[in-house]
Order: structure tokens, then sequence, then C-alpha cells
């Protein structure tokens, strides 16, 4: 579905803060995966997702969506297909539009260009869609999205990606600016949507057992470098204990995350 290939990444090259963060980095997505991406702060996660949507170019290598070299595209041409929500909650929608409107801009973004309006039909259809959030959202069409909660928030910037049909789905700790119980139910909506549409996606947690429960393939970063990479049944027997005793084992020290340490 997306693949990176060969991709080098240098920050700030030749100065004093020189940082290459990926050097020779490959990775391929399948479509219908649904990956959880784990690791130490600074690991390349984040950056990562910049590469897969355009943010960064690589400075060398390649990255080839559905067979086709989109290496040079823009951020706003692959947007097309690529839907990625933040930790921010703020982030994914305009505060200063209603919630029909916001949605709208999405719905259209899924049809591809054809000219679409707003009509009676289509708000129902919109109402249903926030009923099923399960976040009192269903009749605040009209309301700015600037009045809703963060959990609100999140939740309808899920919805609205979904509505957008993206091929690719990129999770960047999504949950993590939520309290627990909202934390909770974006997750599930999340897992209930990725599976409802069988959307490719990539989601980055701090949370090692949401990185276990979740998905049908884990990968663990460390400086730049996917140092595992877990699927299937070795996936579903894994445990926190063996994920940091399987980090310690290959990389020769032990898994250091500020938040994954309180998560556990
Ligand atoms: N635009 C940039 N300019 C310079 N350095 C950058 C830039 N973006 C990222 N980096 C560096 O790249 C490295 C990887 O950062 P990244 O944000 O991808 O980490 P992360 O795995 O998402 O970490 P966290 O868990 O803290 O979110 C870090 O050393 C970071 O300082
Ligand atoms: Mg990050």
């Amino acid at each position: 579905m997306i693949a990176i290939e060969d991709a080098t990444l240098i920050f700030n090259a030749g100065t004093p803060n020189e940082n290459r963060v990926f050097e020779a980095f490959n990775l391929t997505v399948g479509k219908g995966e649904f990956i959880t991406v784990i690791g130490s702060n600074g690991a390349g996660k984040s950056t990562l997702f910049n590469l897969l949507s355009g943010t960064v170019m690589p400075d060398s290598g390649r990255i080839v969506l559905n067979g086709r070299d989109v290496t040079k595209e823009p951020e706003f041409k692959r947007a097309k297909t690529i839907g990625r929500i933040f930790q921010d909650p703020l982030a994914g929608t305009a505060s200063n539009m209603t919630l029909e409107d916001n949605m709208m801009v999405c719905f259209k973004k899924g049809f591809k260009g054809l000219r679409i309006g707003l009509n009676r039909k289509r708000r129902e259809f919109f109402k249903e869609q926030l009923k099923f959030l399960d976040m009192g959202l269903e009749d605040r069409l009209k309301d700015n999205v600037g009045l809703l909660s963060g959990g609100q928030r999140q939740a309808l910037t899920l919805l609205m990606m979904v509505l957008s049909r993206p091929e690719l789905v990129l999770l960047d700790e999504h949950t993590a600016a939520l309290d627990p119980r909202n934390a909770e139910i974006v997750l599930r909506l999340t897992t209930h949507f990725v599976k409802e549409y069988g959307l490719t996606t990539l989601m980055v947690t701090h949370n090692m057992q949401h990185a276990i429960d979740l998905g049908n393939r884990l990968l663990m970063m460390d400086s730049g470098e996917v140092v595992l990479d877990i699927r299937g049944e070795e996936k579903q027997h894994l445990t926190v204990e063996k994920l940091v005793a399987m980090f310690s084992k290959v990389r020769n020290k032990q898994f250091t995350n500020d938040e994954a340490l309180l998560s556990r």
C-alpha cells in the first residue's frame, strides 16, 4: 500500500546540530494492516509519519504509494489519500466553523472533487454518524466546534477522517491528551472504524498494553530504526514484559520512554 524505500533523512545537515534521523530506512505497509507503533522519545515515530504524509522529504530514497512514486509530491496532494490525527484535539477541526460545515469539508474530500452540497438528507446522515459516537453531539450540528470538549472534538476529528475515506490513516498519540475515560472512548471508536472500513492504519501510542492489544502488527522503534516488527500469532502472545525483554535483547539496553513507563 505504502512503502519507504532506503530513505535517509538528515536534519540540519552540515551544521553542528546535524541529526541523522533515518539511514537506509525501509518499511512496507500492506493494505488493511493495522500497525501499532511504540518507541522511546525521539525514536522517529512522528518523523516517520512526516515522511509518509509528505511533511518532510527524505534526502535520499523513495516513498511509494500504491505503486506510485510520491517522494516529491507535496503534503497537500498526499492529504487526499492520507488521514492524519495528532495528539492535540484542537488540531483536526476548525473552531470557528459549525459541526456540519466541518463534516461537510471532509465528506466532500471523500467524494474526490465531485460537487455535492449540504442538504436535509446529508444532515440526517451526519446526525446518525454523530449519534454513533455517543458523545451527545447529534443535536449540535449548528454549534461551532470551538464549544466542544477535547474528547468530543477528538471523536469528531476521527469521524471526519473516516468520512473523507482515506486510504491510509496515521494516528500520532491521538488519545494521549485526553482524560482516561475519553481516551478509552476514542480508542474504542478507532478500533471500530478501522475494522468497519478496513482502514490501513498506523497508530503511535505510548501505552504498551494498547500497542499489544490492538492491531495486527507492532513496530518498536529506537534511534530511527525499526528494532522489532511483530505480527500474527507472535503478536497475540505478547506481554509488556516480553516486549521489554525483547527490546533489551536486540538493543542491549533498557527500554525507556517516560510516558510508557507511567502507563504500564
Ligand atoms: N523539523 C525538525 N528539525 C530538526 N530535528 C527534528 C525535526 N523533526 C524531528 N527532529 C528530530 O528527529 C528525531 C525524531 O523525532 P520524532 O519527533 O520523530 O520522535 P518521536 O519518536 O515522535 O518522539 P516522541 O515519543 O517524543 O513523540 C528527534 O531527534 C527530533 O529532535
Ligand atoms: Mg512523536
